[in-house]
C-alpha cells in the first residue's frame, strides 16, 4: 500500500513513522503496517500498479457553505495522468456533494486523455465509499464498523471493494493487540447502492447525528427552566430502541469540520436545487447558540465577565484528538475574550498545536495548578477523562471563586459541591452556593 500526499514534510515524517497529528494508536499502527506501507509525493510511484485508489483529501467549507473541491480535483487529475494498464477503481472517501462521483470520473478521464490520447475505457470505474469514523476512535471505527457502504454503477468495482473489505466484513483478521475485537461483534453489513445514494448517506448520517445533539441541547434549555435534569431525560428517551442512547449528551455542542461542514454543505446543496432544509438550519442555530449559553451562565454567576480570569479546560473539539477545527472551546474562548475576560487555557494534548495555529490572545497553563491559580471560574469545555481525576479538593483553595461551569456535564457535580464548589451544568440543576464574599 502506498500513501500519496503533496506535502513533502508530511510524507518524510510518515516514512520515519511519525504521524502528522494526534490519534490514539496511530504511531503503533504505522510500525505494524511498515512492511506493507510507504509514502510518497509522486503519483507515478503509487497509481500505475494500484487496483484501488482511495481519494481521502480534505474538502473544507468554501465561503458559500459548499465544500471546496480543489484538492479532490487535483487528486483526480493526478490519478488520471498516472493510470496504469489494469482495471482500477477510484474510490471517493472524501465527503463530497452528490454528483461528485461523476465529476471525479470526468476529471480522471480528461487527465488520462491529455497524457495518453485515448479513453481509459474498461479499466476505470469510480465508486463512493463514505467514511464514518470518529476522530479519537479512528481505528476502532475502521476495524469494527457498523456498516460498509459502497456506491457504484460498475459491478466489478463493487466486487473489488467487497474483496478488499472482506477481512473486516467477515471479521476474519487478527486484531492488533491494542484494539481487541468487541464482544458480540458479528459480520459487518455491506451495503451497495448507486453513487448518488452513497454520497447522500454520508451527509445524512452526519446531519442526523448533529441534529440529535442539537435536539438534546434544545431540550436542555427547557430543562434548565423547568428544573429537570437533562441527563435523566436523555436516559429515559434513549432507552427507547427506536431512538437509542448515544449522541444525546447535552453541552457546548458539536465542532470539528464534519458536523458544521456537512450541515453547511447540505444547505448549500439544497439552495442549488431551490430547496430549503429548515430542520438543518435550526440544528445549526441551536448548536452555535450553545456557546453563548455557557458565556451567559458564567455571566449570571459572576455578574460581570470584564476583568475576570476564566480557566478553560480543553481546547480540542473533543477528547482524544488535537483537532481544533470549529472547536466549540475556541469559539467560547473568543466570546469570553470579547466580553472582556482573560482566558487561561489548558488541554492535555492540543496546547502545542494551539500555540502554533490559534491567534487568540490566550494564556496557557500546563498543569492543573497553573490553570486554576487565582481564576474566577473554571469552564470545562472538552470532556478529557483526566479532568475527572484532577485533585479538585486540593485545587479549590487556588481559585479566587470556586465556580465550575461544566460545558459537557462531565464532572461529578455532587462531589464538587461537597468540596465547596458551586457547580453549574447544561440542563441540570446547579449545586452548591457561592458566598457573597466569593463573588
Ligand atoms: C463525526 C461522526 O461521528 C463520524 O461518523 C464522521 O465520520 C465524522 O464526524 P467526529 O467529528 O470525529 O465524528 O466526532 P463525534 O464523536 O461524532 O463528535 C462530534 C462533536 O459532537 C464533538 O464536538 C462532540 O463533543 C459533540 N458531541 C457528541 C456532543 O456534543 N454530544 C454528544 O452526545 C456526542
Amino acid at each position: 500500500m502506498v500513501g500519496v500526499d503533496v506535502d513533502e514534510e508530511k510524507v518524510a515524517a510518515l516514512n520515519r513513522g511519525k504521524p502528522p497529528f494526534f490519534e490514539p494508536h496511530l504511531e503503533e499502527m504505522l510500525v505494524l503496517a511498515r512492511p506493507n506501507l510507504s509514502f510518497t509525493t509522486r503519483y507515478e510511484e503509487a497509481i500505475p500498479q494500484a487496483q484501488v485508489v482511495f481519494i481521502a483529501v480534505g474538502t473544507p467549507s468554501s465561503p458559500d457553505g459548499g465544500p471546496d473541491l480543489t484538492q479532490v480535483k487535483q487528486a483526480a487529475e493526478g490519478i488520471g495522468r498516472s493510470l496504469g494498464e489494469e482495471f482500477t477503481v477510484v474510490v471517493n472517501k472524501s465527503t463530497v456533494p452528490v454528483g461528485s462521483g461523476n465529476y471525479v470520473e470526468a476529471l480522471v478521464r480528461r487527465a488520462f486523455q491529455e497524457v495518453h490520447g485515448g479513453e481509459p475505457d474498461g479499466r476505470l470505474a469510480v465508486a463512493s465509499n463514505p467514511e464514518f469514523l470518529r476522530e479519537g476512535q479512528a481505528f476502532h471505527d475502521s476495524f469494527y464498523p457498523d456498516r460498509v457502504v459502497v456506491g457504484a454503477e460498475d459491478r466489478r468495482a463493487i466486487e473489488v471493494l467487497r474483496e478488499l473489505y472482506e477481512p473486516i466484513l467477515e471479521q476474519s483478521f487478527t486484531p492488533p493487540p491494542f484494539l481487541p475485537r468487541p464482544e458480540r461483534m458479528g459480520a459487518v453489513p455491506f451495503l451497495t447502492t448507486d453513487l448518488a445514494s452513497a454520497e447522500l448517506i454520508k451527509y445524512g448520517a452526519n446531519a442526523f447525528l448533529a441534529l440529535k445533539i442539537s435536539f438534546i441541547n434544545e431540550l436542555a434549555r427547557l430543562a434548565d427552566r423547568v428544573g429537570a435534569d437533562i441527563r435523566e431525560v436523555a436516559r429515559g428517551i434513549g432507552l427507547d430502541h427506536r431512538i437509542g442512547p448515544r449522541f444525546l449528551q447535552a453541552g457546548l455542542g458539536w465542532g470539528e469540520s464534519c458536523f458544521p461542514k456537512d450541515t453547511a454543505a447540505l444547505l448549500a446543496m439544497g439552495r442549488e436545487y431551490g430547496l430549503s432544509l429548515p430542520i438543518l438550519e435550526a440544528a445549526r442555530e441551536v448548536n452555535f447558540g450553545q456557546r453563548d449559553l455557557i458565556a451567559d451562565k458564567l455571566l449570571a454567576e459572576l455578574k460581570t465577565l470584564k476583568g475576570k480570569t476564566i480557566a478553560l479546560l480543553g481546547l480540542a473539539f473533543k477528547p482524544h484528538t488535537d483537532d481544533l477545527r470549529e472547536s466549540p472551546a475556541l469559539a467560547l474562548a473568543d466570546l469570553l475574550l470579547k466580553r472582556g475576560a482573560f482566558v487561561r487555557a489548558h488541554d492535555p494534548v492540543a496546547l502545542p498545536r494551539v500555540r502554533r495555529e490559534v491567534a487568540l490572545p490566550l494564556e496557557y497553563a500546563e498543569t492543573p495548578e497553573e490553570a486554576l491559580r487565582r481564576a474566577d471560574a473554571v469552564v470545562l469545555s472538552t470532556d478529557w477523562p483526566e479532568y475527572r481525576t484532577w485533585p479538585w479538593e486540593r485545587l479549590r483553595g487556588l481559585l479566587r471563586v470556586p465556580l465550575v461551569v461544566d460545558g459537557r456535564n462531565f464532572l461529578d457535580g455532587k462531589a464538587l459541591a461537597a468540596m465547596g464548589y458551586r457547580y453549574v451544568g447544561v440542563g441540570i440543576p446547579a449545586l452548591g452556593i457561592l458566598s457573597k464574599a466569593e463573588v
